[in-house]
């Protein structure tokens, strides 16, 4: 690790996750070490180096659990044993050792909203053995007619009718992944053991998985079709128990582990609360500032339309309402959201909008998360077809779509697919500017993106201009200075539309950080540049701008000053 933040700094309230700098793993897509096209655990191992060499802290492992894969791996099969397609239990411990050897840490994703249908626990609960009978949402009624109106987030409706057992059982996510019964006390308790059985194991904290729709309401009451969202998501969102169930949650886990929990449809205002009410979670993945670009409707046309002062106004929301209070999980992309300088950046500037997005997420507060081949600027591929598409989201959905008449064709979504597909953030890791990528000797799972002789590590880690280098400077800048990881953020020039500044104060050290986020040159006044003293500590272009009071920033250029 790179911290040297003193331990005696009166300032501040010093958490070690707070300091830290998170990558996370999508395993099927990082490295495949057997040559069968799938990424696998001793693949990762073999790029521990690589990690160590970026100066990351954690690493958050997207699901290496058994499973059937209709979700790639967020349908569990059995939570204490690893998928074979990725190695087996050895082959993580020894990827666990390689990476505390080398003083990083490692997160696991605790997905425990749902589990697979092909879970022992779904399967005896469908033939109603014993405890097992409730612990999954059942319904009786006419295999005709659903218990009510609810819509998966996957597409279609929420409940599916079981042959086996003649009931209705509830799957907010797809039909292979049916929800857990919260409300019996024995399915926290094994959910309890999942936990402590992991923690056992030397982990030093979770990634908690769709974890805003544990709690569901008594009764299952239709949704209204004035509510956003999918119908009913307004009852199985932040449901009228799920503080309760974190606490219990929170029993099982020590102080010392790291937790952030995904909460989709939870509001900034909602995950401070979260966060402030107890023991459970340290952080929350909260996704307003990634509806900037998109009123979700896959028939539009208007995706990936954003402007500069409305994410300015999103972001700074989430700073003053959970950063500056509690604590914040910083992301701008993940497994489930296309690649982000694809989305936040600029084709024509790919390297310096990398390189400014990177500068904007490792400056503000929190705990940045970084996505696997961000830190080359990995960008977005082009899907020709459905056929091409294996993300379950984005075929639910636009097989709804065209089931239900409202488009006739592929074409008709093609926009939104090529927009919002999270396959973009799929495709594999780009190694080198050979066959596969250097992802795999064999047939990759999913196509390389043709990019990759341009685009790959072996020539981003030779070039020491890269975006790659840019990331490493950031994350040793971030760890050498409580500044940008525990200074209060203030947010300059709202209404500009092209630039983004803000300053960050711990006490007399001051930083400022400006962002030209646009292809054409913009000027910036401010008495923070204008500072005798301010001199750059990172930028993007050779010799940036210092002193005048207002000074021109090149398209995407990316500043820090200390001032
Ligand atoms: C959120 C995960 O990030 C996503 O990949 C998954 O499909 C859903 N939760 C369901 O587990």
């Amino acid at each position: 690790m790179t911290q040297t933040i003193p331990s005696t700094d009166e300032r501040i309230d010093r958490e070690w996750w707070k300091e830290a700098v998170v990558y996370q793993i999508y395993p099927r897509s990082f490295n495949d070490s057997d040559g069968d096209g799938v990424g696998d655990i001793p693949g990762i191992t073999e790029r521990v180096d690589y990690l160590d060499a970026l100066g990351v802290d954690v690493v958050w492992l997207c699901p290496v659990y058994d499973s059937p894969n209709h979700d790639n791996g967020y349908d569990i099969r059995d939570y204490r044993a690893i998928l074979d397609e990725f190695g087996d239990m050895a082959d993580w411990e020894r990827l666990r050792d390689e990476l505390h050897d080398r003083d990083m840490k490692i997160i696991m994703d605790l997905v425990v909203n749902h589990t697979s249908n092909e879970h022992e626990w779904f399967q005896r609960s469908r033939r109603e053995e014993g405890e097992y009978a409730d612990y999954y949402h059942w319904v009786e009624g006419s295999p005709d007619e659903p218990p009510n109106n609810w819509e998966s987030l996957f597409g279609g409706p929420a409940w599916s009718y079981d042959e086996e057992r003649g009931a209705w059982y509830l799957h907010v996510f797809n039909e292979n992944q049916p929800d857990l019964n919260w409300r019996n006390p024995d399915v926290r308790e094994a959910v309890k053991s999942v936990v402590t059985w992991w923690l056992d194991r030397g982990i030093d904290g979770f990634r908690m998985d769709a974890i805003s729709h544990l709690s569901k309401p008594e009764g299952y009451p239709n949704g209204d079709p004035d509510e956003d969202g999918p119908l009913g998501s307004e009852h199985y969102t932040l449901g009228p128990r799920l503080g309760e169930y974190l606490d219990e949650l929170g029993e099982v886990i020590p102080e010392e582990s790291m937790t952030a929990g995904e909460m989709g449809g939870a509001s900034a205002e909602d995950a401070r609360e979260y966060i402030e009410r107890g023991d459970c979670l340290d952080m929350v993945f909260h996704f307003d500032h990634l509806g900037v670009d998109q009123g979700g409707d896959w028939t539009g046309d208007d995706w990936g339309e954003w402007s500069l002062p409305e994410f300015k106004e999103l972001m700074t929301r989430n700073q003053r309402e959970v950063a500056r209070r509690t604590w914040e999980a910083l992301f701008l992309g993940n497994h489930d959201h296309p690649r982000i300088v694809s989305r936040f950046g600029h084709d024509d500037y790919r390297e310096k909008s990398a390189k400014l997005v990177g500068t904007f997420l490792l400056t503000m507060r929190g705990t940045p998360y970084l996505y696997q081949g961000q830190e080359i600027g990995m960008t977005n591929t082009e899907f020709d077809a459905l056929g091409e598409i294996d993300d379950a989201m984005t075929v639910g959905i636009v097989e709804e779509l065209l089931a239900d008449g409202a488009v006739d064709s592929f074409d008709e979504v093609r926009e939104a697919v090529n927009y919002r597909s999270r396959d973009h953030a799929r495709t594999p890791m780009q190694w080198a500017a050979q066959d596969g990528a250097d992802f795999t000797e064999g047939e990759p799972w999913l196509a390389v993106n043709d990019n990759y002789t341009r685009i790959n590590v072996e020539d981003a880690v030779d070039d020491t201009d890269s975006v790659w280098h840019h990331y490493r400077r950031l994350v040793e800048l971030r760890g050498d200075d409580p500044a940008l990881v525990y200074g209060d953020y203030d947010l300059l020039a709202p209404d500009d539309e092209q630039i983004y500044a803000f300053t960050r104060t711990l006490g007399d050290d001051r930083r400022l950080v400006v962002l030209n986020w646009s292809a054409e040159p913009a000027v910036f006044e401010s008495a923070e540049l204008a500072a005798a003293d301010a001199t750059v500590m990172i930028g993007n272009y050779d010799d940036a701008p210092t002193a005048p009071l207002g000074a021109e920033f090149r398209p995407f250029e990316a500043v820090v000053y200390e001032y």
